[in-house]
Order: structure tokens, then sequence, then C-alpha cells
């Protein structure tokens, strides 16, 4: 089932999400539903409080949603445990479509997690993938890519943010 993308200023957006106790029937249709929805929304990563559920899961491709082969990866309580070196790029948010702005994050990472199996994984990754996951990992603590601007810049992606929503171009914020 394709679910609604909470839009900035959603304020589930800016909660703190609540870790998984149990990879129930509830969750692993919350994580198929956020595979279909990252899909259709021709995303590179969805966490869960952008679909309205504030728990610390995220799924991201493989490709960075740029191949034709679907190849979604799932965490689960995901965390970051190493970092190392740095990179800026353009970086864009299912919950801020249109909106991109080039943002600094960490050129590696190490990112610790269970997946849909509930199995303990560890995944290194660079560059596009780093900032994939580092990008999905701040949506678990109620961060947006936003955040990480200059105060200038964070004003203007709000103002045109109000400017669309008052001509009608902007999703509905759920
Ligand atoms: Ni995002």
């Amino acid at each position: 089932m394709i679910l609604n993308i909470a839009a900035f200023p959603a304020e589930i957006l800016r909660k703190k999400a609540e870790p998984v106790e149990e990879i129930t029937e509830e969750i692993k249709t919350l994580i198929a539903d956020m595979i279909e929805t990252l899909y259709n929304a021709k995303g590179y990563g969805l966490a869960a409080p952008q679909v309205n559920r504030s728990l610390r899961i995220f799924v991201v491709d493989r490709n960075g949603g740029k191949s034709v082969v679907r190849e979604p990866e799932v965490f689960i309580n995901p965390e970051i445990t190493a970092f190392s070196g740095e990179i800026i790029a353009d970086e864009g948010c299912l919950s801020l479509p249109g909106e991109f702005a080039p943002v600094k994050r960490y050129a590696k990472v190490t990112l610790t997690a269970l997946n849909e199996k509930g199995e303990s994984v560890i995944l290194e990754a660079v560059e596009q993938r780093a900032r994939a996951l580092q990008h999905e990992m701040d949506h678990l603590n109620g961060v947006l890519f936003l955040d990480h601007l200059p105060s200038f810049r964070k004003d203007t992606i709000k103002k045109h943010i109000k400017r669309r929503i008052q001509s009608g171009d902007y999703p509905q914020i759920i």
C-alpha cells in the first residue's frame, strides 16, 4: 500500500522516533508499504516518521533509486558507529519535495542495525550512500537537511515553501 508522505513543516518530522521492540507482522507490513512508497515517489530513502510512524526504521535503495533494478535495504534501530571525512553535495528530501541545497556530511560511515529478519548487520558506506544513511538517520531524530544549512539558506527555503503553499504548489502537510 502506498502511504502518504508527511511534508515539512509537519510535526511528526520533528519528533525523535521510538526503537522497534519486536519485528511483528504489523512492522513487516509497514516496511513493505514503505518500500512501495519509496519507489512510487522515485526516492533514494524513506524513514518511518515520513509516513507518520514514529519508529526507528528506514529503507534505502542500494543503487540510489537510479537503477531499474530495485534493491531495497531495510534498517531497524540503526546507529552510526564510526564516521570520517567530509563531502558536500546537493541534497533533497521526499518531505521537502522540489527543494535542494548543498549539505556537508561525513564521507564514510559505519552503520549497525537490524534487517527486516531481525539479523544484525554492519555496513560501511561511502559518498552518496553514506550521505543517504546520514540523511535517513537524521529523520529518526527529528532532524531535516535544512538544519545543516546556514540560517540564510534555511530561511530562503522556508520562504520558498511558504510561497508554494500559498499558491497551491506544495503537497498537503499531513
Ligand atoms: Ni528525507
